[in-house]
């Protein structure tokens, strides 16, 4: 076994003894230190991935990616990374190209839904070693239907690839971002999230990602929203019940500038608050909570999970700014997912 095979194998050992769990759906389950292992094999990855690639670890696995949604991002760094543990990426479209699909028990199956999940999630867990799922909700922001249907009947490691409450992947590689930019951790170091104006209510999933990877890395975390659109209050809980193990602080405010100053990052994220119907009325109501040019000046870098609406959520000269650090934020989801299955399956 080569040097960079053992560390490897030691850093996933150091992620087992923290996480013996093979579901990823909130991304708490791993816990801080969890978390903190499953960080040190992605760095292990990023910085060797073309030698990684000739050592097919995972060779004849199979992770089948089912996406009910669209993606840029989270579909080519899992397939990239699937491909380059020498494991074998299968991609179902949900509903095109598969069966359209049941999640309710006990209903009459007359309709345009042709397979129950009841038989979909064991059987593709007969073929694949994980199922990777993201389903955006479709009625309500907290319907969480598709990949709980899923978590209950899969037998094989479930990843949520983004659901209507989490993605446990960005809030992964969101950490290892705000870990960089804090020369290695950010714990007590100050981290903004600020709502942004975007004309549709999006699902809180990403902004409550955000605060469960801020939580973990024990940040100084400071939320800024307009009046209206709180995040969630049962998630946030659930998050910060994990603040006294990590030393991390919350602040909630409405003032978007004092959030930003003195911040290591400030992550902006359009959502929805707790009037959907009146959302672009109440948008079209608000002051200035584009971030652009003077919301940076005081702070380090800007961050976005991406894709990005420009001039709306933010100005095209932080975007197009040195202080920008999308792409890089973008590029580490390959290693904290290859992290991820190098741990179910290594
Ligand atoms: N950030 C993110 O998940 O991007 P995609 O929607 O393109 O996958």
């Amino acid at each position: 076994m080569s040097t960079l095979e053992s560390r490897i194998h030691t850093a996933v050992a150091r992620v087992r003894e923290h996480w013996r769990g093979t579901r990823l759906i909130d991304g708490l389950e791993p816990g801080p230190a969890g978390t903190a292992a499953l960080l040190d094999v992605a760095r292990i990855y990023r910085a060797n991935r073309l030698e990684i690639g000739r050592m097919r670890l995972l060779s004849g696995r199979a992770v089948a990616g089912l996406f009910f949604d669209p993606s840029l991002r989270t579909h080519t760094s899992m397939e990239v990374a699937t491909g380059r543990l020498g494991a074998h990426f299968v991609y179902l479209q949900g509903g095109q190209g598969t069966w359209g699909m049941e999640f309710e028990d006990g209903v009459v199956m007359n309709g345009t839904a042709a397979e129950h999940i009841r038989e979909a999630a064991p059987v593709l867990s007969t073929y694949a070693d994980v199922l990777a799922v993201r389903a955006f909700p479709k009625g309500p922001n907290r319907d969480e239907t598709v990949i709980r249907g899923f978590a209950a009947h899969a037998g094989a490691p479930l990843m949520n690839l983004e659901s209507a409450l989490a993605h446990p992947c960005q809030g992964l590689a969101d950490q290892l971002t705000l870990s960089d930019l804090g020369g290695g951790d950010f714990r007590g170091r100050k981290v903004c999230l600020t709502w942004a104006p975007h004309p549709k209510p999006l699902p809180q999933a990403v902004p409550l990602s955000v605060v469960r990877a801020a939580i973990l890395g024990g940040a100084d975390l400071h939320v800024a929203c307009p009046e209206g659109f709180d995040l969630d209050s049962n998630e946030m809980e659930r998050a910060a019940s994990f603040c006294r193990d990590t030393g991390a602080k919350v602040t909630m405010t409405r003032d978007p500038n004092a959030a930003a100053e003195g911040a290591i990052a400030v992550y902006a994220k359009g959502w929805g608050g707790d009037d959907h119907a009146t959302h672009s009325e109440r948008v079209a109501k608000l002051g200035q909570w584009t971030v652009d040019d003077r919301r940076m000046e005081k702070a380090n870098a800007f961050l976005h999970c991406l894709p990005v609406r420009r001039n709306v959520i933010v100005t095209d000269s932080v975007l197009d700014g040195p202080k920008s650090r999308v792409v890089p934020q973008a590029a580490n989801r390959e290693p904290v997912q290859a992290a991820v299955m190098l741990s179910w399956m290594l």
